[in-house]
């Protein structure tokens, strides 16, 4: 049976043990929306993790979702990811960013602009700005000539991530962002060959993992899914024919891997991993407990190959040593999970303080 605390070959990637930091946003990125040295240590204290997935980044000023989440398409924010690589490879951690386009969640008062999408239709809810909660806007619906652009913008912030020395990215296609909204019925009614059948809605997709594997190497770049969510208002339906057009367009290329997020139907996502050829790393997607039990069950049925924990992550730096020994887990605090500086990021106590 293999065992979440031994190691694992990801590609060329040789990690301490098969458990994976989910990627958190944090909102604490610093001037010109570059990571701190506060960054730095928040990621080297939890390096223990087999994988870090950093949090969502967003790949162009347009991609930003909320208030001082980071980016990565200045040099600047390059330097910022760098000092978060060299301080978790010093502890020696791997890392890879999740490359995260808002698409239409997000807010003229957060972009300066109005936010675009594969269609005008605005989501249901709310977004977090400075000026408080405000309603979404209506998206403006991307040209046909505008997408090679948007490709581009990926293309651009995965090569920063390699030359600020990080492990690789993670394409962000789950919880209702700009790539789930080209794949999701309810977000997508274009009728540009983007758009109107599976095939189509999965097409921009893949021709963004294609392009930034071919700029990176497939090794280096994986991507999240949430089949069926619902989060940040999306709605998909012929959920299976797309999510089947969409392996069908990613499994030649080879990627790093394929991060599920669970949906209500489990049968569904056993299908999907049946059909990916590489390596699956899965997270619960608040759909159940994301604990030591649920994770060694699920490495032990060949559900994944990883398994991805979130909020244990953030409030227990040494999470894997905690579960390893059985040792009670820190709680998390909710009030400083998108704001707070130091506290609630960087204090959470380790077992030997
Ligand atoms: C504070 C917070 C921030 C999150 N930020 C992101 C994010 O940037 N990108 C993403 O894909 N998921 C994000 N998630 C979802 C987590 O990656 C994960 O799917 C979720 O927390 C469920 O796992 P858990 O039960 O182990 O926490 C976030 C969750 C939390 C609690």
């Amino acid at each position: 049976m293999p065992n979440l605390f031994e190691p694992f070959t990801l590609a060329g990637l040789e990690l301490t043990n098969r458990l994976v930091m989910a990627p958190l946003t944090r909102n604490r990125a610093g001037a010109g929306e570059a990571p701190t040295a506060l960054a730095a240590e928040y990621y080297a204290q939890r390096a223990s993790a087999g994988l870090i997935i950093a949090e969502g980044t967003q790949p162009s000023a347009a991609g930003q979702a909320y208030p001082h989440t980071p980016g990565l398409h200045t040099d600047e924010q390059t330097a910022g990811w760098a000092q978060v690589a060299d301080a978790v490879h010093a502890r020696g951690g791997k890392i890879v960013v999740q490359l995260m386009h808002a698409g239409r969640i997000s807010h003229e008062a957060i972009i300066g602009t109005r936010p675009v999408a594969p269609s005008a239709i605005t989501p249901a809810g709310q977004v977090y700005t400075e000026q408080g909660m405000k309603d979404f806007e209506e998206p403006r619906a991307l040209e046909t000539a505008e997408l090679p652009g948007v490709v581009a913008e990926f293309v651009d912030a995965a090569r920063r991530a390699m030359a600020a020395g990080l492990d690789g990215v993670e394409l962000h296609a789950a919880n209702g962002y700009l790539l789930q909204q080209f794949l999701a019925t309810g977000a997508n009614s274009r009728t540009d060959g983007y758009g109107g059948t599976p095939e189509y809605r999965a097409r921009f997709v893949i021709e963004v993992a294609t392009a930034v594997a071919a700029a990176i190497g497939a090794d280096k770049v994986g991507i999240r899914i949430s089949p069926a969510g619902t989060m940040n208002g999306i709605s998909e339906t012929e959920v299976a024919a797309t999510y089947a057009a969409l392996l069908d367009g990613l499994n030649p290329l080879g990627l790093l891997y394929l991060h599920i997020l669970e949906g209500q139907d489990t049968v569904f996502h056993e299908k999907l991993r049946a059909q990916w050829t590489g390596a699956v790393i899965f997270n619960t997607g608040f759909t159940g407990p994301s604990d030591l039990g649920t994770a060694q069950a699920a490495v032990d049925d060949g559900t994944t190959d990883l398994f991805c924990i979130g909020r244990g992550f953030l409030a227990n730096p040494d999470l894997v040593e905690r579960l390893r020994s059985g040792a009670d887990l820190n709680e998390v605090d909710t009030t400083t999970l998108y704001s707070g500086g130091a506290k609630g990021y960087t204090d959470y106590p380790l077992l030997s303080a």
